[in-house]
């Protein structure tokens, strides 16, 4: 018998093929085998960068030839277009980022509508600027007692078809940042009813739809493309994305053209493996490591609504891996918490003023979720204040007014304004709270006084306003004329 390879713990390899020669070309790199004559510079060797460079191998000319790897990669990928029901997928280097601005670029042509969520993510926003897509908005709810966003009605999303029976697509971001879910079944007959595809940003959701007590991933819902970070709910290196699509509303060739568009030519194996290696990961232990994650954010949400004034968003509309804890009826300020939370090297995905995001994966047990818990409790306890009513953030309740289709206001002349003088303007850039990355303000749109007021606000409450030329937001760029 062979002893375990202790760089493949779970004996992955046997299923995954990128993987398997991530580790065959690794360690023969580490063994010193190697004196390769192309990319990448490092030559596999640490002596000039150091080991930042570990691990790092060339997908084409590493993990097999530059004029066989592509063998490899349909392997890999026909694997996992057959774990999640799809007929089409691609592994991205380059996040959902990528992999949504490619699907924006594989439906309709430059002019055409697509009915889209509005709290949607910058990415996708820009994915409209680089195909033409004309967005026609539609709002999520917000949720008075949490001021977070529920999913999209499909009663909103049947009116607009109806309103606009020229738009090419329905692109929902779905779970929602805040992990509110909609009903994607019935999305999917109304898209398809309209004869239209549903495109699907599900990139929370990677790890939806393997146990029986969470929601269907996009894709057996009936979306017709889905877009998922392995690197955010996976245990993927950071950027690791996949697409998936089942054809018959999209087409392959264009799907094929649109992510090669905009993938770089030079993607790194090591991802590619780490997305291969997930797949086959989720594909055997899915269930399993489902029903731990399952436990341990269970014993969480329990624990943290027993702290008086705490509560946690929670029911048959939020996926149930997700903890988004509402900290307004106990008046610490989230982002002090957060900073504690930082301190103690527990870093979450986002804190505000009246909420906490944590992202516990299936890579965490319940006796780190529940570490993470007390020490969140901790921290809520000492920075106790007077109860307050949540304030939706500006994210959640931007209403805007589209004057300008994205793609022409991003191309547009414009100038530089004080602040005052860009109300009733035009925008030219977009801007974003970061986190959750929903655009404020994007190209075309009014600049109203609320929109500038709202991400006031952020600035002051130290978040970080990201993607504006200045960041201080003492000016804004905007159309001329
Ligand atoms: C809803 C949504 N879509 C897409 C993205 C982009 O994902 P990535 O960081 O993998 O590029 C994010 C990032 O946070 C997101 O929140």
């Amino acid at each position: 018998m062979t002893a375990p390879d202790p760089r493949d713990p779970l004996g992955l390899r046997n299923d995954a093929p990128i993987l398997a020669a991530w580790l065959d070309f690794s360690r023969q790199a580490e063994a010193g085998e190697l004196i390769p004559m192309g990319t990448p510079g490092h030559k596999q060797l640490q002596d000039l960068v150091g080991t930042v460079v570990a691990g790092d191998a060339p997908f084409y000319g590493g993990l097999d030839t530059i004029k066989h790897a592509d063998h490899l990669r349909r392997d890999g990928e026909a694997r996992a277009a057959a774990l999640w029901g799809a007929d089409w997928c691609r592994f991205s280097v380059a996040g959902s980022t990528h992999g949504n601005q490619a699907l924006a670029l594989a439906v309709g042509e430059p002019g055409q509508k697509v009915i889209i969520n509005r709290i949607l993510h910058r990415s996708l926003l820009l994915g409209l600027v680089l195909a033409g897509l004309q967005p026609v908005w539609v709002q999520s709810e917000i949720d008075v007692a949490s001021g977070l966003p529920a999913g999209v009605s499909v009663r909103a999303v049947r009116e607009a078809l109806a309103a606009h029976p020229d738009a090419c697509a329905v692109f929902l971001g779905d779970p929602t940042y805040v992990g509110t879910i909609s009903d994607l079944p019935s999305h999917a007959r109304a898209a398809h009813e309209a004869g239209v595809p549903l495109i699907v940003d599900a990139a929370w959701a990677a790890h939806l739809g393997f146990h029986p007590d969470v929601p269907p991933h996009a894709i057996a819902a009936g979306a017709d493309g889905m877009v998922i970070s392995a690197h955010k709910a996976l245990p993927a290196y950071t950027q690791g994305a996949l697409v998936l699509a089942r054809t018959e509303r999209l087409s392959r060739s264009r799907l094929d053209r649109a992510f090669d568009a905009t993938h770089t030519t030079s993607p790194t194996g090591s991802i590619l493996a780490s997305i291969d290696a997930a797949r086959a990961l989720l594909a055997r232990d899915g269930v399993e490591l489902s029903d731990r994650l399952l436990r341990g954010v269970a014993a969480a949400r329990d624990r943290l609504r027993e702290v008086p004034g705490l509560d946690v968003l929670d029911g048959p509309g939020v996926e149930p891996t997700k903890l988004v804890v509402l900290l307004a009826g106990t008046g610490a300020n989230g982002n002090l918490v957060e900073a504690d939370l930082i301190a103690a090297g527990m870093a979450v995905e986002m804190g505000d003023r009246d909420t906490i995001i944590a992202i516990p994966t299936v890579a965490d047990d319940e006796e780190r979720i529940a570490k993470f818990t007390e020490t969140l409790i901790a921290s809520v306890e000492a920075r106790r204040g007077d109860a307050r009513h949540p304030v939706p953030a500006a994210a959640w309740t931007v209403r805007p007014q589209t004057v300008l289709a994205p793609r022409e206001a991003f191309f547009a002349a414009n100038e530089t304004v004080p602040a005052d003088a860009a109300i009733g303007r035009v925008s030219a850039e977009l801007i974003a709270p970061y986190p959750p990355g929903v655009p404020v303000l994007a190209p075309g749109e009014l600049i109203t006084s609320e929109a500038v007021e709202a991400l006031r606000e952020v600035a002051a409450d130290g978040g970080r306003i990201a993607y504006a030329a200045d960041p201080t937001l003492a000016t804004f760029q905007v159309l001329t004329g």
